[in-house]
């Protein structure tokens, strides 16, 4: 099994789990083709996560009419209708899904992890789309090798991914990792190709599933998103793509929201989402003892915006696994954010619904 190696020092090379000697391998390590023989007409992701995915590659895909690999692909590559392209090719393993993959204008049959060699001349596509299936690949940074020599210089090498698999296809160092460790994995195999300028990351989480999909009685989150992309090494934007928005719920202007913190003392409504807030407990503890009130309100609606951009923006100043909600202090008639590590946190001290 390849490995991925170039680690500067021994030691470094002993701590990384990359190194070991069964990273790449799999539970079930019979032939992919085999597994992916069987159609699989199904959404990988909820509804929101795949508008997320749409929305990241119609932010990133900035070129004129490209030409886009979808690289392992099925019958969906999520590229969005009003993106101008020229040509979209789809590699992947299941014949019947890449057939009725209308986005595709053509496609290939290839096995990756026989065969990591890309069936494309150097310098042919402008950008590389891989949506939830790095997690299959058992030679990774021969493969993102093999990405850097058919992109374009400049071209845009997008790895988007979940927290979904098939565990028995997904590589043993990505079922042992966590979802922020697999961030830095990817980032790994760009570094360790050689082929990239430096790479960007992104990631949505904690929004509200979907009321209508197939999991909403199982669990309240959608399923979260994360992007690491890289332009191949010698364009000429050096890298500059635009941002990706992170715009779940339109943030309200300055002024608006301000108006309506105003008017909390009278509405006891979040000036967030308009919900009505609830009457809260404050716990006798010695975390609490800078506030002197018996209760406060706090607003416990899980879709409000305010609550739901708190998971990213915590995750992004490094407080991973925090969101917060919105609280007003009546005596000091005053809204403030109080830190939450999950939805059901503070809820057992409600006193007023
Ligand atoms: C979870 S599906 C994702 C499909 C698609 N990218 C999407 O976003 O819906 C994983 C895909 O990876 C492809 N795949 C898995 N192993 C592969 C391999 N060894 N070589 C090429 N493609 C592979 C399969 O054909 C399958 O379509």
């Amino acid at each position: 099994m390849a490995r991925a190696t170039s680690f500067s020092t021994e030691h470094e090379s002993e701590l990384n789990p990359l190194c070991r000697e069964d990273a790449f391998s799999r539970l079930d390590d019979s032939s992919d083709k085999v597994f992916y023989e069987t159609d699989r007409f199904v959404s990988h992701l909820d509804s929101l996560a795949l508008s997320t995915v749409k929305h990241i590659i119609s932010s990133l895909i900035t070129e004129k009419d490209p030409i886009i690999l979808d690289l392992m692909a099925g019958w969906d590559s999520h590229i969005p209708d009003d993106l101008s392209t020229s040509e979209i090719v789809g590699l992947g393993l299941n014949e019947n899904e890449l057939k009725q993959n209308r986005e595709l204008t053509r496609h290939v049959i290839h096995d990756l992890n026989q065969d990591p060699h890309l069936p494309f001349p150097d310098a042919s596509f402008d950008a590389v789309v891989n949506t939830v299936s790095v997690d299959y690949m058992t030679q990774p940074v021969a493969v993102f090798e093999e990405v850097g020599r058919i992109l374009k210089p400049g071209g845009l090498f997008l790895v988007i991914f979940s927290n979904r698999m098939f565990p028995q296809k997904a590589v043993k160092v990505w079922r042992d990792s966590e979802e922020n460790e697999r961030v830095i994995l990817v980032n790994d195999f760009f570094g360790l190709s050689g082929a990239f300028e430096e790479t960007s990351r992104f990631s949505s989480k904690g929004k509200p599933r979907p009321k209508d999909d197939k999991y909403a009685d199982q669990t309240l989150v959608s399923d979260p998103v994360y992007a690491v992309y890289a332009e191949k090494k010698g364009g000429a934007s050096k890298g500059k793509r635009p941002a990706i928005s992170n715009d779940y719920g339109r943030k309200m202007t300055k002024g608006l929201l301000e108006k309506k913190e105003a008017a909390v003392k009278q509405t006891l409504q979040c000036p967030h989402c308009d919900e009505k807030l609830k009457k809260w407990e404050v716990p006798d503890n010695p975390f609490c003892q800078t506030w002197d009130n018996d209760f406060m309100y706090i607003c416990f609606n899980d879709a409000c915006p305010y609550f739901v951009r708190g998971w990213d923006r915590m995750y992004r100043e490094t407080n991973q696994g925090m969101s917060y909600r919105l609280m007003y202090n009546p005596e000091k008639d005053r809204c403030m954010p109080i830190p939450v590590p999950s939805r059901l946190a503070l809820k057992d001290g409600i006193i007023e619904a």
